[in-house]
């Protein structure tokens, strides 16, 4: 069913042939695409780092995977120094980035799969597969979790509709539909009819380089606007909803997204525009009270002083540079999941949703 709702030219962030794991290198897009070959377990780590690969699914994703590229050089050793080998990959690659919290969720069900697997496997060979196979299977669980958030979503956008969005929550983002696009995606293939706006999102541009070119490719209706249009557009009555992704959503309702999305809901709130969160159970975190407690990833300051390659702010100069800003659960109308629509108050209405999630 996704693949008639994805175009056929659209890249996959991370995919796993014949043994071996693939990382479209996103930060070349939209104007090469270029597929990269993760020969070992730095090269993974770089991608997530760098934003090779990037938006929390798929850096999940791609750690499970990094995992795999990690232990197949340990496949002949004693089971022991391969679960050494384990923890190590893991700490590491859950250093490279802080705030999505996908990244130390497979990486926690791939170890609490390991543990649990280690007595019935022969070797470290068999243990290997076994955890290739749980990488896979988080990888298509991802799809479903889409197609989930996608088809709850949908009902949202009705026909005339203008429809924000921030950052890059696309297929690019996860394994197939998006979070923040799945319903988008799920109505234009209903037929209806609508416009999106995507903020340009600055520093990293992953709106105009992601957002625009996958939708264009889709044949959606997609405007591109820098950040500093949105108050306009909204006061023009050109926004009528706004759907983002997220990177954490604590467990009472507090959201962390890219860097602006706070804006965009304190926007929303003052035109009485509805706001809503595209997140999928993987990114609910139950142990984090609320958003103060999300850890805000912050970056080079050359990303703000650079403008594609070139200097546009004078040396020194001090430079804030936090990649996400956490949004207070009130200013969010729903959340979105594969479950169905969370409303407030989210500390109970989270947990009504995913019982089993928030026990662990
Ligand atoms: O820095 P990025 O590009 O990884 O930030 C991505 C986002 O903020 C996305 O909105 C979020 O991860 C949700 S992706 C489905």
């Amino acid at each position: 069913m996704n693949k008639e709702l994805l175009p056929a030219s659209l890249p996959r962030a991370v995919s796993w042939q014949e043994g071996e794991m693939f990382m479209l290198d996103q930060t070349r897009l939209p104007l090469e695409t270029v597929i990269e070959k993760m020969e070992t377990v730095e090269d993974v780590w770089q991608g997530i780092k760098v934003l090779k690969v990037r938006g929390a699914p798929a850096i999940g994703i791609a750690a499970a995977y990094g995992l795999c590229v990690a232990l197949k050089p340990y496949r002949a050793q004693p089971l022991d120094l391969f679960m050494r080998e384990l923890e190590k990959s893991s700490d590491y690659l859950d250093s490279a980035r802080p705030t999505a919290v996908n990244l130390g969720w497979a990486l926690r069900r791939m170890k609490n799969f390991a543990s649990r697997m280690i007595d019935g496997a022969e070797n470290s060979a068999a243990l290997y597969d076994l955890l290739v196979a749980e990488a896979i299977r988080i990888h298509e669980e991802d799809k479903a979790l889409c197609r989930g958030m996608g088809e709850n979503g949908a009902p949202l956008i009705k026909e005339g509709m203008g429809v924000l969005t921030h950052c890059n929550a696309g297929s690019l983002a996860t394994s197939e539909l998006g979070t923040a696009t799945a319903p988008m995606y799920v109505a234009h293939a209903a037929g209806v009819k609508f416009r999106v706006y995507a903020d340009e999102t600055r520093p990293l541009l992953q709106g105009a380089r992601l957002t625009s070119w996958e939708l264009q490719q889709a044949g959606i209706d997609v405007t591109l606007n820098t950040d500093n249009m949105v108050a306009h557009l909204m006061a023009q009555g050109l926004i009528d909803l706004v759907i983002v992704g997220t990177d954490r959503v604590a467990a009472n309702g507090d959201v962390a997204n890219k860097i602006g999305t706070l804006g965009v809901a304190i926007l929303a709130q003052h035109f009485g525009i509805p706001f809503y969160v595209a997140c999928p159970s993987s990114t609910i975190d139950f142990d984090t009270m609320s958003g103060t407690d999300i850890p805000i990833e912050q970056r080079e300051s050359e990303e703000v002083t650079e403008f594609g390659m070139r200097r546009t702010a004078p040396e020194a100069v001090k430079v804030a540079n936090p990649a996400f800003d956490v949004t207070p659960a009130d200013l969010v109308t729903g959340i979105i999941t594969e479950k169905g629509i969370a409303v407030a108050p989210y500390a109970s209405s989270l947990r009504n949703l995913f019982p089993k999630e928030a026990a662990e």
